[in-house]
């Protein structure tokens, strides 16, 4: 324990020295660069997760040349506790990623309880590097992992509102895979392209679904993600590049998005929430300004600034969780037990039996719950601010919703809060002198939000870093309300409850 704190506090900057001259052009990370991996992995540990490989790169691939771009079946779990819920439309599928040698992009769609109609609502886990079956199955899934590996039905899945998608990447992560490891994404223009890209396959082949409204969400690093997916897609369809896409708005939960502030956040967060001392607090933002600048340097699309930005601004992020003593930096009200944060072991037990296997039709692709490689390739993003794109989005009308779980330290509300208060768009004045409101759900308050036009922010009460798995009831009508530009309503009529 100590050794790995002596190391987590003085490997970076021996890193900072080192780096810049050993690392060359092309930007791959030196081998010695322990302390990123090491990062990973203690992270992919500490959700007991323990992927076979660091990376789905296949060595043939299963899925023959001649195979349709975008394979897609129908998909039951054989596992699945029956219930009145029978004849549901559920598919599992893989695009052949266009601009790569041979990705292929892993994907789930659950078609709506409630109906056709609904939303059509992509999510996005983070990592990065981390499958979006994480939150399949622990968050907002329609169904759950049982301990005994049977399904049972989520009361409170995101389906029951919404024509739901999850897909596994960047490639490399969950089931997604290439035979050649040049397809490895290292920033937002290749994961946001590759995203672009499977949308319009997806609506191509379900063209019933094309003028249905459509949203992005996720969570943590797909704060990342969202932004520069938003985006890509608002541009795809402002030069009429393919197929339309009814975009309406995008959420963040618990993101990184804007890392310049929100790493200036971690200790006053961490001392509001008595995690830290005062003392631990003004020693470790001795760190601060040095990281300031170099996040300045690595601004939206820095290279080597922003590695060394990620080196010096994370020793923060280190020290505080050092001190802290076994913290669970997902969620401050809990211990990390042993060397675990939580336990999602089950994930990978349910995916990799041979049943489930087959009737998601993975071949021999094996599940990589969350890949070192994917992490270490996109570090080069990691520090870049991703909230420049936003502006443009909210005068264009499409809606955003920044929310947090309030006992999250790693994306906390406060960094979240702070970001979203500095963004400059023209509703920024109004935004910020906007009350906050209690969000009520079954007429008690699960947040507080405050609103203005286009631009939501809710910090939710009760939960950590996976608002979904934490508040599930919460997390469902806020996405109903956020999707129905009822989110402010101070308190739901009797009707919408009884219907969800
Ligand atoms: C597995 O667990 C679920 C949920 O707890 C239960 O409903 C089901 O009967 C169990 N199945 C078996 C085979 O024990
Ligand atoms: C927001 O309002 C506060 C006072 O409530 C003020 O101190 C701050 O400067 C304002 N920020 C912006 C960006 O307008």
């Amino acid at each position: 324990m100590k050794h790995s704190i002596f190391l987590s506090k003085f490997l970076p900057l021996l890193f900072l020295i080192v780096f810049p001259i050993s690392s060359d052009a092309s930007l791959r990370l030196p081998v010695n660069a322990k302390f990123p991996a090491t990062q990973a992995e203690k992270l992919i540990r500490e959700l007991n997760l323990f992927p076979k490989e660091q990376v789905n790169i296949a060595d043939h691939d299963f899925l023959t040349s001649s195979a349709p771009k975008l394979v897609e079946k129908p998909l039951k779990f054989p596992n699945l506790i029956a219930d009145s819920i029978q004849d549901l439309a559920h598919h599992a599928g893989y695009f052949k990623i266009d601009h790569s040698h041979a990705a292929r992009m892993f994907y789930f769609f659950f078609e709506s309880r409630n109906s056709k109609n609904d939303p059509v609502v992509i999510w996005l886990t983070g990592g990065p590097g981390c499958s979006s079956e994480l939150a399949l199955f622990y968050e907002n899934g329609p169904f759950r992992i049982a301990k005994n590996l049977s399904l049972v039905w989520n009361e409170y899945g995101w389906d029951k509102v919404s024509n739901l998608l999850y897909v596994d990447q960047p490639t490399g992560t969950g089931f997604s895979y290439s035979t050649d490891k040049r397809d490895i994404r290292h920033n937002e223009d290749g994961v946001s392209n590759d995203l672009y890209d499977f949308l319009q396959a997806f609506f191509a082949k379900h063209p019933e679904l094309v003028n249905n409204d459509f949203y992005i969400t996720g969570e943590s690093y797909a704060g990342h993600y969202i932004p520069a997916f938003a985006a890509r897609l608002h541009r795809g369809n402002k030069a009429k590049e393919g197929i339309h896409i009814n975009l309406k708005g995008f959420a963040i939960g618990n993101g990184l998005t804007e890392p310049g502030i929100q790493y200036a956040a971690y200790s006053d967060y961490a001392l509001d929430m008595g995690v830290i001392s005062k003392s631990d607090h003004d020693r470790i933002n001795k760190v601060l300004p040095v990281c300031e600048i170099a996040t300045k340097l690595c601004g939206t699309d820095g290279t080597i600034s922003c590695l060394a930005a990620y080196l010096v601004c994370n020793t923060i992020f280190n020290s505080i969780v050092a001190h802290a003593g076994g913290v669970n930096y997902y969620d401050i009200r809990k211990k990390c037990e042993g060397s675990l944060c939580y336990d999602f072991s089950n994930l990978e037990n349910f995916l990799n039996q041979k049943s489930v296997r087959d009737a998601l039709g993975v071949g021999d692709i094996d599940f990589v719950s969350c890949s070192t490689s994917v992490y270490l390739a996109m570090l080069v993003d990691w520090m870049r601010n991703l909230e420049s794109g936003i502006p443009t989005l909210l005068e264009d009308g499409v809606k955003l919703l920044v929310y947090a779980g309030e006992y999250d330290l790693i994306c906390n509300w406060l960094g979240n809060w702070r970001w979203v208060h500095a963004m400059k768009w023209s509703g920024q004045k109004e935004f910020n002198s906007s009350s906050e409101v209690p969000f009520v759900v079954d007429s008690s308050e699960a947040g507080l939000l405050k609103s203005h036009g286009p631009l939501n922010f809710l910090k939710v009460h009760d939960a950590g870093h996976m608002v979904p798995m934490d508040q599930p009831k919460a997390a469902l009508q806020m996405l109903k309300r956020w999707m129905e530009n009822s989110l402010t309503e101070s308190s739901e009529p009797k009707k919408l409850v009884s219907s969800i």
